[in-house]
């Protein structure tokens, strides 16, 4: 039985008391959602440290949005794996499309993070998705292969065990354009068969989220899907009651 995840990145929203606000929100309701989904909570590195004061006593983990590739020093504005994970991070986005788009992240440096989160403990959320343009032209299955190869395949087996991977279509991100949920099932089936070449039996075990425009009117039909095991929310993880929601439209 694979996980299911439902995991909020608030991507550089909320001041630090709204952030403790929101936090403590989904900890209130969280009750109301069946325990079997995981909830995680990655909220701005500025806000991690009075998060995870409000998150304390309850089973909502706490993320980090990125961590730098290396393990300390002269690496002025770079936030450390070691230094998230000693404020309680369990786990860490590595590889959203907006790093890769805004700020050059490329396989190379997604290496040195994955390594480094491993070092500290931390699960990665590793993300991978095509853009629009390589929808269109049909290359995204070409395109999600290569971000698995080049950064996934380099892991040890008990590494992979520790890794969580979300698949975001750029097109589907703060866009309202949501994958199909049979586009969703395409696509996560193929990552795990590009998973299973590698980790065999191991990739029937790792937990492929999705994310893009996610919102509680379309997360059940998703998340039926076989290959989908929860989302990665950007918008709709705002707001405590529409994330909570999310985490409902868990049939199975
Ligand atoms: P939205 O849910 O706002 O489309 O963002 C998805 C996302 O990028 C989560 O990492």
């Amino acid at each position: 039985m694979r996980k299911k995840i439902v995991a909020g990145n608030w991507k550089m929203n909320t001041l630090p008391a709204e952030g403790v606000e929101l936090a403590k929100g989904v900890v209130a309701g969280r009750g109301e959602v069946c325990s079997c989904v995981n909830f995680i909570v990655c909220p701005p590195f500025t806000h991690l440290a009075m998060v995870a004061e409000a998150l304390k006593g309850s089973d909502v983990a706490l993320g980090a949005q990125n961590c730098a590739a290396e393990a300390k020093g002269a690496y002025t504005g770079e936030v450390a794996a070691s230094m998230i994970a000693a404020l309680g991070c369990k786990y860490v986005i590595l590889g959203h499309s907006e790093r890769r788009q805004y700020y050059g992240e490329t396989s190379a440096t997604l290496n040195k993070k994955m390594e480094q989160a491993y070092a500290n403990n931390l699960v990665p959320i590793y993300c991978v998705g095509e853009n629009l343009e390589e929808r269109e032209a049909g290359k995204h299955f070409d395109v999600v292969k290569a971000q698995i190869e080049e950064v996934v395949y380099n892991l040890t087996e008990e590494q992979f065990r520790n890794l969580v991977i979300a698949y975001e279509p750029v097109w589907a991100i703060g866009t309202g354009k949501t994958a199909t949920a049979d586009q969703a099932q395409e696509i996560h089936a193929y990552i795990r068969k590009v998973l299973a070449d590698k980790f065999g039996t191991a990739a029937a075990e790792c937990p492929i989220l999705y994310g893009g425009s996610c919102k509680p009117s379309n997360a059940a039909e998703i998340f039926a899907k076989e290959d989908v095991d929860g989302g990665l929310i950007g918008g709709a993880a705002l707001k405590a009651e529409d994330f909570l929601a999310i985490g409902k439209g868990f049939a199975k």
